[in-house]
């Protein structure tokens, strides 16, 4: 066997040991393979580019002998031996890059760049990016047969870059499913305590009138039917979120833009939401105000507010419209605001904070639900701590302010 052939087997050969003890972690893998060309072909520095064919922008992942500026994309063009290396799906052998124009003059000066290689990382359908090579301030000689041997080893990587990146964006699948599971697993639980605890009390009360309710004294009648509109509403609260969720998730909101007086729409929502609690309310919005907006949507984020300002806040709640620079409703209350290690968690599904599971019912969607309205609406929600209390915010476009 020859030299040149034995060189050969042995740098496939390091190349697939490299493979098998680090299958799937690309940035090893090429800083292996780097490291194994340059002790071959005596570069001083290598790196590796990744290619975006999309804009044809390069970028260094991998560097070693030298340092490279930051993290920046540059233009592909500018480098005309990585352009050829990309369009003959070979190894390009620049001889002197200066006089070659291989590349911008200033970055070949300030990098004392002589002769370079760049081998593609090519694969029949995709080129990931390039392979580069030199010794810095020194030229050198490449065979034809080296550059053969350069560009099958380019392509061998791509396979590896391929397989590893494949594996990347399947740990991510698998990831993404394991959460979804877990947020299934969630709303199952949730959503059976929430609904079975309601309908058991609601059957209870409903037996007892049924069977013995002619023999009950007032007081407990009373008591029966407080007990009564407390589980219905609770069970048609979750079943209007179970609703709400499903349509978001469809995207069958319909979000038809209608103008309306969101004034008249709060205090008519008002009355039918907590009639009971009116007193504990102060909506300060000019009732002159107009809005071009979906109602139906906007009265699904303050309704879920105001429940909320209700449950865990202390009256008074406050509703009102604030229109510099934009158009925000905020729902205002006087209690203790947010558990602050909670926060982060205030607008995901199923979630509670710890205080509130103790002492009330709820399946933790109405915040998650109200921000996917408002962002249906082109808006947004957020949370800040007011002093005392809770604000929410919820921001319209301008758009949807009518002059
Ligand atoms: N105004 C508020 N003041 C204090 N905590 C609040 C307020 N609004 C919401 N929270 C907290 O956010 C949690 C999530 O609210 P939400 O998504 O509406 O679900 P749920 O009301 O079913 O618990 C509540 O359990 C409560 O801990
Ligand atoms: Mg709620």
């Amino acid at each position: 066997m020859t030299d040149r052939r034995s060189r050969e087997l042995q740098l496939f050969h390091e190349l697939a040991r490299v493979v098998a003890e680090e299958p799937f972690d690309v940035g090893r893998i090429l800083e292996r393979v780097c490291g194994d060309l340059r002790s071959e072909f005596g570069f001083t520095r290598a790196l590796v580019a990744r290619l975006n064919e999309g804009d044809r922008t390069v970028h260094a992942v991998i560097q070693q002998g030298f340092d490279w500026p930051g993290d920046q994309w540059l233009l592909l063009d500018r480098f005309p031996f990585l352009v050829q290396a990309l369009e003959t799906g070979r190894a390009a052998f620049v001889r002197d890059a200066l006089t070659e124009r291989a590349m911008p003059g200033k970055i070949a000066a300030q990098f004392e760049v002589r002769s370079i290689v760049a081998i593609p990382l090519t694969l029949p359908q995709a080129c990931f990016g390039f392979l580069v090579g030199d010794r810095a301030g020194a030229g050198f000689e490449l065979s034809a047969p080296d550059l053969d041997l350069l560009t099958a080893l380019g392509r061998v990587a791509a396979v590896f870059v391929s397989k590893a990146d494949e594996y990347t964006r399947l740990e991510r699948a698998v990831e993404e499913l394991r959460r979804i599971d877990a947020v299934k697993r969630d709303f199952i639980s949730i959503a059976s305590h929430e609904l079975r605890t309601p309908i058991a009390v609601v059957h209870g009360i409903t037996s007892t009138l049924h069977l013995r309710g002619e023999h009950l004294r007032p007081d407990q009648l009373v008591e029966l039917r407080a007990t009564l509109y407390e589980q219905s509403s609770r069970l048609t609260s979750l079943v209007e979120q179970l609703l709400d969720l499903s349509r978001l998730e469809v995207g069958a909101v319909h979000g038809e833009a209608e103008r309306f007086r969101p004034r008249e729409r709060i205090d008519t929502l008002l009355t039918r939401l907590v009639p009971d609690r009116v007193d504990d309310l102060r909506v300060e919005v000019d009732p002159s105000l107009e809005l071009e907006t979906d109602p139906a949507a906007l009265e699904r984020v303050v309704a879920n507010l105001i429940v909320n300002a209700l449950s865990y806040g202390l009256p008074p709640v406050c509703v009102r419209a604030c229109l510099d620079g934009g158009v925000r409703l905020i729902v205002e209350d006087c209690g203790k605001g947010v558990d602050p290690e909670f926060v982060p968690d205030l607008f995901e599904r199923f979630s509670r904070g710890a205080t509130s599971r103790r002492a009330t019912t709820g399946a933790g969607l109405g915040l998650a639900i109200a921000r996917s309205y408002a962002q249906e609406l082109g808006g947004d929600l957020a949370y800040e701590p007011a002093a005392p209390g809770a604000r929410f915010t919820l921001t319209l476009p301008s758009a949807a302010l009518v002059a």
